[in-house]
């Protein structure tokens, strides 16, 4: 392996694990680097380009997450034997075009597969858990609607939506301050179609959106795959910084900002409403529209409720979208826009070229369960559960997690989102270990738009029972320290890489 090289720009915003990831990951994807080749040790690689080990273990571990390399204890780390190149192929332009447009990084989708397996204390996927989910309801849901409607619950819906949902979903936003008229809904295939279709009718190919750095993994993925930009904006305690967003709007044409005003994903954060109202004043004033994703909105179990943007939009800016997926059955997979109507009729064009309409029986039935007090019920039950699972997550993570690490107090959603220390291991290497003792965790990475977050990981502790959540910490906590204790040369060079 004496003539492997791998260039390396140092004086790139791109952290150099990240570097290492691409520039091995293109080698594979364009047979320098075959099926079967060893790589040198991460001490060797780290020597021979000058740089910290720790930077080389947390590439490797990351490649091996994504099923590019594999590692045989005592052996060494090696090219998979059945890594399919796909980058060569889907590309077409220039090579920064290629770069820019990079198809979604395909780890979260591999660590999604291996957390499946049976027997693994799950915290990574963005799920409610299953227990939650009202079956009995939704039985006598579709009964009813069935010998109801019969065969005209199953033909094409109105691509707009089935008309007695839209008038509900008015009436259950405007309990939540957003006054619109049913004309002004969309129902949608859940809020993932919901983003994509704003994106669609919204913004071109090339065109640039802002969200947050670190956002919604979805956004990102629509993105790549609609080949925009994405421009990740810092956050503070208070959300979106709006000095960052205001220098990146004073240079630069954006087409919109997508925020998570409540319970973000992954952070858990809540924007106040002082910078609710800056916010959208930033954005009229450079001409942005603002797309809010409400989709752990109602996910509340501490603090008091806060107006949602659409409910403050004095300047008819704010797109607002949502769903009953989390709330309800993410298997149903109905979502809404809330627009104004100068933008409903080319969103309606696009969603029936996506795929002419929501299915016509799931929405006649959620309208049926949300009629039947079944959604009021289930947010009631589901966030005292919430809550006793955060506070299992805050003792377990308060007695395993190592120390130096530290994470957020959620008062809603699903997520703890936690940093571990500078001196050690990160998530990704974390979660490869992890693996092996039967517990998992979204690697925090993945949630930025520029491979920033190497230590951060987000734990959905929504989806295990108060038991399962202290047995998963205790693991994680467990694997940290044995990475500790055989990698034992973790060093403190990359500070500034650690978000
Ligand atoms: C912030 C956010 N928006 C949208 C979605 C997509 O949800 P849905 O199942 O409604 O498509 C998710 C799912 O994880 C999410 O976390």
């Amino acid at each position: 392996m004496s003539e492997f090289t791998i260039p390396l720009n140092r004086d790139s915003e791109e952290p150099i694990y990240r570097q290492l990831i691409r520039q091995i990951k293109m080698q594979i994807e364009s047979g320098s680097l075959t099926p079967g080749t060893r790589l040198p040790a991460s001490r060797d690689l780290a020597k021979s380009l000058d740089i910290s080990r720790i930077s080389v273990v947390n590439a490797y571990a990351e490649l091996r997450a994504e099923g590019y390399l594999s590692a045989h204890a005592g052996r060494g780390t090696f090219v998979s034997r059945d890594v399919h190149p796909a980058g060569g192929q889907q590309h077409t332009g220039s090579a920064e075009t290629q770069e820019e447009f990079a198809m979604p990084d395909s780890s979260l989708r591999d660590m999604m597969r291996l957390a499946r397996r049976p027997g693994v204390i799950n915290f990574s996927h963005g799920s409610p858990p299953m227990e939650f989910f009202p079956m009995s309801a939704l039985r006598s849901a579709l009964n009813t609607v069935l010998d109801r409607d019969g065969a005209s619950a199953l033909t094409y819906e109105l691509a707009e939506g089935y008309t007695p949902l839209r008038n509900t979903v008015r009436d259950y936003v405007s309990a939540l301050g957003i006054r619109c008229s049913a004309d002004e809904v969309l129902i949608t295939g859940g809020a993932q179609q919901a983003i994509d279709l704003v994106m669609q009718a919204l913004v071109g190919e090339g065109q640039t959106i802002v969200t947050t750095n670190p956002t919604y993994l979805g956004v990102i993925d629509i993105a790549r795959t609609r080949r925009l930009h994405i421009e990740g904006i810092p956050m503070d305690d208070d959300g979106i910084r709006l000095d960052h967003l205001e220098n990146f709007l004073v240079d630069h044409a954006a087409r919109l900002i997508y925020v998570q005003p409540s319970f973000q994903n992954p952070t858990g954060n809540i924007m106040p409403m002082h910078r609710r109202r800056q916010l959208l004043n930033l954005a009229h004033e450079y001409g942005v529209t603002v797309v809010e994703d409400g989709t752990y909105h109602e996910f509340r179990f501490e603090g008091e409720s806060l107006l949602p943007l659409k409910a403050i939009d004095e300047h008819h800016n704010v797109i607002h979208i949502s769903g009953f997926t989390k709330m309800l059955l993410p298997g149903m997979r109905i979502g809404y826009i809330i627009s104004g109507n100068h933008y409903l009729e080319r969103l309606v064009r696009v969603k029936l070229a996506a795929d002419i309409s929501t299915s016509g029986l799931n929405q006649r039935a959620i309208h049926l369960m949300i009629q039947r007090g079944v959604l009021a019920q289930a947010l009631e039950r589901n966030n005292r559960e919430l809550q006793r699972r955060r506070d299992a997550a805050l003792a377990a993570a308060k007695q395993y997690f190592p120390a130096g690490t530290t994470w957020t107090v959620p008062q809603g959603g699903l997520y703890l989102w936690a940093r571990l220390p500078r001196h050690g291991p990160g998530a990704a290497e974390l979660y490869v270990a992890a693996l092996q003792r039967q517990v998992s965790f979204a690697i925090g990475s993945v949630f930025f738009t520029d491979g920033c977050g190497s230590h951060r990981m987000r734990l959905n502790y929504g989806l295990q029972r108060p038991e399962l959540i202290e047995e998963g910490f205790r693991r994680i906590g467990e694997t940290w320290h044995s990475l500790m204790d055989t990698e034992g040369d973790y060093d403190h060079a990359e500070k500034a890489q650690v978000l």
